[in-house]
């Protein structure tokens, strides 16, 4: 067997890279998500890895993509860029539309990913800057709305908190949107933002009083604070993100 090398840019996998596949710690859906794996990639859905199977150690084993996955806050402004955000959006329409009325969607919308964020995000470079190739990550996927992935990518790829710019969020909001297409409740976007901002806070500290450790991680290297002032933040200027962002 290859040798294992254990990936940086997690927070609550362990993940080891062993030859061409990754070992993760398997998810609480694991079965879920191996069919959503499945499904992706039979109706040739490239915005995953590939899923091939259960090592061992009862390890979740998944196809390694190459690329590059800015795990590191903000650190190269070019995976923030507009055209690489209008890829991202265009990656979740994809998934939103491979899993629409199919049984993995049961009664909802479609499938949703529920963790979309750069760190979860490869991108490759073929020339003009990297753009995202592939989503990692996808313990949270179940089924849900196609508003609540695309809200979850408006704030995690945006500067928020002291200093931000709302005429910039609401800039990349739209940007976003009309990358994405035609959005059933698109009109929501920023109420569902806001419910989804207060509820990672308060997820992280309840996570972390309950010990479990990767909500301990987040906690200890500032997350509830953060995030919690972004809450304030988009509070303070939901009236006027809302008329930015009223079509
Ligand atoms: N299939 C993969 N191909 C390439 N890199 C991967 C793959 N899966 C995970 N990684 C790397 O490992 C890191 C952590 O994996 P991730 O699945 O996001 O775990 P966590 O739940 O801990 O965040 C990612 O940021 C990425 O750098
Ligand atoms: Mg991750």
């Amino acid at each position: 067997m290859s040798a294992e090398e254990l990936l940086p840019g997690g927070w609550v996998a362990e993940v080891a890279r062993v030859g061409d596949t990754v070992r993760r710690t398997p998810p609480a859906n694991a079965g879920y998500v191996a069919e959503l794996l499945r499904h992706l990639e039979r109706v040739g859905c490239r915005v995953a890895p590939a899923y091939l199977g259960v090592d061992e150690q009862g390890r979740q084993v998944l196809g390694y993509l190459d690329g590059r996955v800015p795990w590191r806050d903000r650190e190269d402004p070019a995976y923030f860029s507009d055209g690489a955000l209008a890829g991202v959006a265009r990656l979740v329409r994809a998934l939103h539309d491979a899993c629409a009325g199919t049984p993995l969607a049961g009664d909802a919308e479609t499938v949703c990913h529920r963790d979309l964020s750069p760190k979860n995000t490869v991108y490759r470079d073929a020339g003009q800057g990297p753009l995202p190739v592939a989503f990692l990550d996808w313990d949270l996927a179940g089924p849900g709305r196609r508003v609540e992935d695309v809200a979850f990518v408006c704030w995690h790829w945006a500067e928020l908190g002291p200093g931000a710019d709302p005429h910039e969020l609401a800039r990349r909001c739209r940007l976003v949107r009309d990358a994405y297409g035609p959005l059933p409740g698109a009109d929501e976007l920023l109420d569902v933002m806001l419910t989804q901002v207060d509820g990672t806070w308060r997820g992280i500290a309840e996570g972390a009083e309950r010990d479990v450790p990767g909500m301990r991680r987040l906690r200890a290297a500032g997350a509830v604070e953060a995030i919690r002032g972004w809450h304030a933040w988009l509070r303070a200027h939901h009236g006027a993100l809302t008329t930015l962002l009223t079509p």
